[in-house]
């Protein structure tokens, strides 16, 4: 059966405490997949451990040695058991590999190392990579040129970390999948993401495609193809260690809710040079296309408004696993504006990479430096938000809206006045914040045993609802729906009874209308939620957001993140890390 990864790995080689750094690294690294975990120490010999489930606790065994690799896994296929989990070992026990990414020519590679009496323990693509390893090194190669000649023989998108029992070094190459190296005092690492080692780094070496490190007394990286050593620059992260813990919140959720305010102004930071000359980009194309997935794909729906109502430019937002059917459209005189927290999203970045053999100009509006997706751009918006560590999009979504009104306001000449309005946006944002925990608090027990819940929104509230219906549902598990406020009656409102919740986003451009769509809900027993600038009557419970006039779309999103939040706290869920999801979706 076939078996593809989406993961954390980490590797690391220091003067000791390996499996402990390498465990609370994992730890760092769950919200990439918490299927199972598991970690190789190369102590005396190879040890090994290896647990289906959530990362538990480290066996005091386990958090000594100086060299060693983990994995913490999210399995779209094949069963999330011992056998499964990485690492994945050698027939001979000598060679551990973690791995994330897929190997598409397994199967044929499994076929060559049976002919040769290997065999096979588990469902994994990734088995067969310390076997080749294995092979090549009873070819008398070193362990490194080893690693590399079986990289050579894998088609499919990786990042890896290998260990040799005995060796002293770790081996780790990327094609497709982040990996990133830490340099520390005598200590090396490396990692898919940086929160992994930041507690002890912050000096890091991002790796390309195709790139081989090797950590021993340094780091050094070789390319793939040729085994020459190519000269990486070392850059400083300026992300502090507090971003990357809890602190007083009880959830990573909760904290980054509460660091939008912060966030929104960052986001709006941007060098006006830079903005005019993007928005002059877009401003000139013949089409122009927001691409993402998930919550960065509501930005962009939030984008083809902003783009019309303040610019007067018609922009398209498109789902990136949808894209396919406009490439025909796409010409030099295009531009994709490719949206992502994370920078390395797939289905996006295969949208980039098409984008650009039709010779598109490539935006890119990212969260993580040194991600794939900056790298493949003509431009790139950093959006600055620090680490987003729980699964779901929280201040990331509201900094992408930051970014897009910026950019909307710079096309038609009010970048200035477009970073004041987005200011006080910040502003009311931290009020939302204070004023509607409590009552989101509150209304989560009201609503905590409800199947359904709508929410409806008019023009740029119409993705505020679709985003808030993916925030209800991913965390609290709640069924919930998000329309144009006048297409609920065109269907869905036959399931509106007694006590169904309807969260009405009231605008002041819509005013009137949502009001009738509330209504004709109410009329048939709804339980009417209201968010807006200006309470109404009608609602059974009302958030009140500050008014912020373009950039209204901002604060209105923060009750309904509450909401969700304390929806999982009253279902007794974990909100950082939802069943079945990952932060970043590394495969198709
Ligand atoms: C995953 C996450 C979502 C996110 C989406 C796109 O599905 O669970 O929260 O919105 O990926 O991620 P990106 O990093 O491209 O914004």
């Amino acid at each position: 059966m076939l078996v593809l990864w989406m993961c954390g790995i980490i590797g690391f080689k220091g003067k000791g405490n390996a499996g402990k750094i390498i465990f609370e690294g994992l730890k760092r690294l769950e919200y990439r997949g918490y299927d199972s975990w598991g970690i190789a120490l190369n102590s005396a010999g190879l040890e090994i451990l290896r647990k289906p489930g959530k990362i538990g606790s480290l066996p005091a065994a386990f958090e000594g040695g100086s060299l060693g690799i983990g994995h913490t896994r999210w399995a779209t296929h094949g069963g999330v058991n011992e056998k499964n989990a990485h690492p994945q070992l050698s027939n001979n026990r000598k060679i551990a590999v973690v791995h994330n990414g897929i190997i598409e020519n397994f199967l044929e590679l499994k076929k060559f190392l049976s002919s040769h009496g290997f065999s096979f323990a588990s469902e994994t693509d990734t088995e067969v990579i310390p076997n080749l390893i294995q092979f090549h090194l009873a070819e008398g190669l070193s362990f490194r040129e080893a690693v590399r000649k079986t990289l050579l023989q894998l088609d499919g998108y990786y990042a890896i970390a290998a260990v040799l029992e005995g060796s002293g070094t770790i081996i780790g190459a990327r094609n497709g999948s982040p990996l990133v190296a830490g340099l520390g005092r005598n200590e090396f690492f490396i990692a898919s993401d940086i929160p992994a080692f930041m507690p002890h780094t912050r000096k890091v070496v991002f790796l390309d495609d195709r790139e081989i490190v090797e950590l021993d007394d340094s780091i050094k990286v070789f390319s793939v193809d040729s085994g020459l050593e190519i000269k990486k620059k070392v850059q400083r992260m300026h992300w502090s260690i507090e971003q990357v813990k809890k602190g007083n919140f009880a959830h990573f959720m909760l904290k980054e809710i509460s660091e939008q305010p912060d966030a929104i102004e960052k986001a709006a930071m941007q060098d006006p040079a830079r903005l005019k000359k993007i928005a002059g980009i877009i401003g000139k194309a013949d089409n122009v296309f927001f691409v993402g997935c998930g919550t960065s794909y509501h930005a962009c729906v939030s984008a083809e408004y902003a783009f019309s109502e303040i610019a007067g430019k018609s922009v398209k937002a498109v789902l990136a696993s949808e894209f396919a059917r406009h490439i025909k459209s796409l010409s030099e005189k295009s531009v994709v504006v490719a949206v992502s927290q994370s920078g390395e999203t797939i289905d996006l970045l295969e949208t980039v990479r098409a984008a650009k053999e039709k010779k598109a100009k490539i935006v890119s509006v990212v969260n993580v430096a040194g991600s794939s997706l900056p790298r493949m751009s003509d431009e790139t918006i950093m959006m600055n938000s620090g680490p987003e560590i729980c699964v779901l999009s929280t201040k990331s979504y509201t900094a992408q809206l930051a970014v897009m009104l910026l950019l909307a306001f710079s096309l038609c000449g009010r970048a200035a006045e477009g970073r004041c309005i987005i200011r006080k946006a910040a502003e009311k944002a931290a009020e939302t914040i204070r004023k509607s925990l409590p009552a989101a608090k509150k209304l989560a027990k009201k609503l905590s045993k409800k199947q359904d819940i709508f929410l409806i929104g008019r023009g740029n509230a119409f993705p505020s609802a679709l985003e808030g219906a993916l925030k209800i549902k991913e965390v609290s598990y709640i069924h919930a729906e998000g329309f144009a406020g006048a297409e609920l009656k065109h269907g869905t409102i036959a399931l509106i009874e007694k006590g169904v919740p309807v969260i009405a986003f009231m605008t002041s451009e819509s005013e009137k209308q949502i009001t009738s769509n509330a209504m004709e809900v109410k009329a048939r027993g709804a339980f009417l939620i209201g968010i807006g600038e200006k309470k109404s009557e009608i609602f059974d419970e009302f958030f009140e957001i500050g008014g912020c006039d373009e950039a209204a779309l901002i604060p209105r999103i923060i009750p309904v993140q509450l909401l969700a939040y304390y929806l999982a706290l009253e279902r007794r869920l974990d909100p950082d890390k939802p069943r079945n999801l990952a932060k970043s979706v590394t495969v198709k």
